[in-house]
């Protein structure tokens, strides 16, 4: 098979697109055919770069940490998935060849950064990670939203607990983990969405979501906006990410009482002063949580096919075509998702 593959850390052009032989499932294994892997500014362009060490990438590597496309053959053991069906897979996942379900105490690791990732034409992942696609889910939308939505669920169904009619303050409008935000609360949950950018534009990116409200931190007082927006209550949840040192500490003080917040992100700090009269004076939780549960995919790949969150995607281009993407990502980090598809070369 065609894999895109790196052997020692460096820029775009470590990235070599060769000949390799076709992986073999393992036992609990399934060989996906790809035809869709995002390409990420921390986890496929930093990797590459020799920037994130401590995620132990191991060499020579095939990047890709997420893949969509059709089942092309499984190993001993698989019940759950059969040839020609459409299927994607991302993220941790185990090691070793294991058991469809069950009780798994071997490693763990990233495909694409501690097993072979979807920069290929065959990959092979354990089938307990596999989801089915809904009809209607195309693979190159299907891969971007593995990346995105179920961090994004995650945080605002399960940790959050978001309510339909509950006010939420969604940071970073236009990024990628703020467009899905918006969409998740207002055409999921049912809530009432205020969102927040650095500039009018991306907080029209944010408005054109959906979101009922948009305020630029720039030009305007975030909380004194939420204030009057609410009604002097304060928001239910604010939906973070970025954890920018300058915006978080006064989107902090616009929670209200019993007010949550939730984040899985801090690329724009880490630190961060907080009021912690305001904290426990208004009884605020606050949870960060990476990561999502496997049991909130379908629900979200099936959202994606509804109509109901549009993903981000920005363009597809041809595997071999892998080092382009990463140069256009590190010129515009913020230029949303691009899909390698090995099946246009
Ligand atoms: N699957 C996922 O998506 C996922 C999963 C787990 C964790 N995360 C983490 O969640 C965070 C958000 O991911 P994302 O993909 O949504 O990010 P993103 O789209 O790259 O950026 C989100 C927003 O952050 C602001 N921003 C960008 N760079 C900044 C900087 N240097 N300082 C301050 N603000 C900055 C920008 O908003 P404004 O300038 O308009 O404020 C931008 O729109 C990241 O830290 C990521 O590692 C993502």
């Amino acid at each position: 098979m065609k894999a895109m593959v790196i052997r020692s850390f460096g820029g775009p052009e470590v990235l070599e697109y060769q000949q390799v032989a076709d992986p073999q499932p393992r036992r609990g294994e399934v060989r996906i055919r790809v035809h869709a892997a995002t390409v990420n500014r921390v986890l496929d362009v930093s990797v590459r770069a020799g920037r994130e060490p401590q995620r132990h990438p191991v060499l020579p590597l095939i990047l890709g940490v997420d893949c969509a496309g059709t089942v092309d053959a499984v190993g001993d053991g698989v019940t759950l998935w059969k040839g020609g069906e459409r299927v994607a897979a991302a993220g941790t996942m185990p090691l070793e060849p294991c058991e469809e379900s069950g009780a798994y105490a071997g490693p763990v690791g990233m495909m694409g950064i501690r097993r072979p990732g979807g920069f290929a034409e065959l990959v092979c992942v354990p089938s307990r990670v596999v989801d089915a696609l809904p009809d209607g889910l195309g693979f190159h939308e299907a891969a971007v939203a593995l990346r995105h939505v179920p961090t994004a669920w995650n945080l605002l169904c399960n940790e959050a607990r978001l309510k339909p009619g509950e006010w939420v303050l969604v940071m970073g409008a236009a990024g990628n983990l703020g467009a899905i935000g918006i969409q998740i609360a207002k055409n999921v949950v049912g809530a009432r969405v205020i969102c927040t950018a650095g500039s009018d534009a991306r907080v029209r990116t944010g408005t054109e979501l959906g979101a009922d409200h948009g305020i630029n931190y720039k030009t305007q007082d975030i909380r004194d906006e939420v204030l009057k927006i609410t009604g002097g209550k304060g928001v239910d949840v604010l939906y973070d990410n970025i954890a920018n040192p300058e915006v978080l500490p006064k989107a902090f003080r616009a929670i209200g009482m019993n007010g949550r917040l939730v984040t899985a992100g801090a690329h724009g700090g880490p630190n961060v002063t907080i009021d912690f009269f305001h904290l426990y004076d208004r009884r605020i939780t606050i949870r960060g949580t990476p990561g999502h549960k496997h049991e909130d995919v379908p629900l979200c790949l099936r959202a994606v096919a509804e109509g109901k969150i549009k993903v981000p995607l920005a363009k597809v281009l041809p595997l071999s075509h892998a080092a382009e993407a990463h140069r256009m990502i590190e010129a515009d980090p913020g230029m949303g998702k691009i899909v390698l598809d090995p099946t246009m070369g």
